[in-house]
């Protein structure tokens, strides 16, 4: 089992598109915060999630949310 890296203890606020989004949960996609494919090779996937709409999200920087991929506040315990 492999550990996701913690890439920063906040989350990302992003304005997304309607449509289908992969975040990255590995912490090693060169594009934050989203999957670029980098964790190839570990035991962790990206987590898919669709919007219906064009909104704000606050998705998770420190892959530790028990609320993939959105950020749950779990980064104030690091
Ligand atoms: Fe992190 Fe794909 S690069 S889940
Ligand atoms: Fe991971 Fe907030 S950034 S829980």
């Amino acid at each position: 089992m492999t550990e996701p890296i913690c890439v920063q203890k906040a989350p990302y606020a992003v304005e997304l598109e309607a449509g289908d989004h992969y975040w990255c949960a590995c912490g090693r996609s060169k594009n934050q915060p989203f999957c670029d494919g980098s964790h190839t090779g570990t035991s962790i996937e990206p987590v898919k999630f669709t919007l219906t709409q064009k909104e704000i999200k606050y998705l998770c920087g420190c892959k530790t949310t028990k609320h993939a991929p959105f950020c749950d506040g779990s980064h104030s315990k690091l």
